[in-house]
């Protein structure tokens, strides 16, 4: 008889491993990497200068309520530091939700073509993973609502939503929670929330400050420019913030994190240039791409999604292998439930020409 091996809970080999977004080409060229919604300003260079001084002192431990971030942060927002929480990215902050919140029986909500992640952790938990489909690539809160039951526990919504760029009006996002009974859990992934430029979005920051039940989740990846170190952040009810201090790592945060974040929250005009640069260049390359006949999902964030035909050869993997011999990397989305889309990231002025100029190309190669 075969010796026994060690197990993994129930769910844990249903999850379908998550995949990032590609950096290589073929052939050792350089790539135009558009696959991740990284920043094409790149970081605060007073950010870059506090990681630097912080690797003078590796040998001690961090601080491990990463005071001065929660510091930075409460003081750009006007929050309570005491209700911030840190993670080595916001994955870590979602994924520590789903442990506290989630267990065998429950039920984790989130929508069609929702962010990845949320499966993973819901199914990391042991729990059930609910998906509420989308109307036009959109949340639609009465199909989340007609999800809900006495089993549902955690609602994750990205709003703006990642891959398809779209966001919910907070009037929705109001709905939603005054909808879902008071022990659903409602995260507001707001991942891209510097981005938006709508009179009618919200973050989440009033519906934590005004309810006990919402949590919303922040990153340093996107506009920060700090994917590679990994900190983000959730703005909490108190007693969320305590449940999630008690299964967080003791020093979840690196000192270079906790320093080089801080650094760059401070560092708020860099922070408008970015926006700046996308409130140019994503209209600019929306438009570009709906000029080649191709339909693009108008998007409020960093990226845009772009459908292609179904046809093998003028298709979304033809497109995807066509700008890859070119050096450029976008992001297939079959993953997302849309195996007919690439989601290109805004680059540098000189990469939307690069990315219009090789979808003019195999557009104009297929007729
Ligand atoms: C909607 C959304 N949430 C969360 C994340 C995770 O970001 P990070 O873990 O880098 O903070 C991403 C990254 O792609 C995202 O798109």
């Amino acid at each position: 008889m075969a010796p026994l091996a060690p197990k993994p809970r129930p769910g844990v080999l249903d999850i379908e491993a998550y995949v990032p977004g590609e950096s290589q080409v073929p052939g050792g060229l350089k790539p135009i990497k558009l696959s991740s919604n990284e920043t094409p300003l790149g970081p605060s260079p007073k950010a870059v200068e506090a990681f630097t001084a912080a690797g003078a002192a590796l040998e001690r431990y961090p601080d491990g309520q990463a005071t001065a971030l929660r510091q930075a942060i409460a003081r750009r927002f006007g929050l309570n530091p005491d209700r911030i929480v840190c993670g080595a990215g916001s994955d870590e902050l979602i994924n520590l939700i789903a442990h506290a919140y989630l267990g065998p029986g429950d039920e984790g909500l989130f929508t069609e073509h929702g962010f990845l992640l949320y499966r993973i952790v819901v199914l990391a938990a042991g729990a059930t993973p609910i998906v509420a489909p989308e109307t036009n690539l959109k949340t639609d809160v009465d199909a989340i609502l007609a999800r809900v039951t006495p089993r549902t526990k955690v609602v994750f919504l990205a709003n703006p939503n990642n891959p398809t760029g779209t966001y919910l009006g907070f009037d929705e996002v109001r709905r939603l929670r005054a909808a879902l009974p008071s022990d659903v859990l409602l995260v507001l992934d707001a991942a891209y929330a510097e981005y938006v430029r709508k009179n009618d979005y919200e973050a989440g920051l009033e519906l934590v400050a005004t309810t006990e039940n919402t949590v919303m989740t922040r990153t340093f990846s996107k506009i920060f420019g700090l994917a590679g170190l990994r900190i983000g952040w959730a703005y909490c009810p108190e007693a969320v913030a305590n449940a999630l201090n008690r299964i967080r790592g003791p020093f979840n945060l690196s000192a270079p994190a906790i320093a080089a974040g801080a650094a760059a929250m401070d560092d708020w005009p860099h922070i408008e240039a970015a926006i700046r640069h996308n409130d140019e260049w994503l209209p600019w390359l929306t438009a570009e791409i709906e000029k080649l006949g191709l339909t693009v999902t108008p998007s409020v964030a960093n990226f845009i999604l772009v459908h292609l035909p179904k046809e093998p050869g003028r298709d979304a993997v033809a497109c995807d292998t066509f700008l890859k011999q070119r050096g450029i990397i976008l992001r297939r989305v079959a993953g997302y439930g849309l195996p007919h889309a690439l989601r290109i990231t805004i680059g540098t002025e000189a990469e939307n020409r690069k990315v219009v100029e090789a979808l003019a190309a195999f557009v104009g190669a297929r007729g």
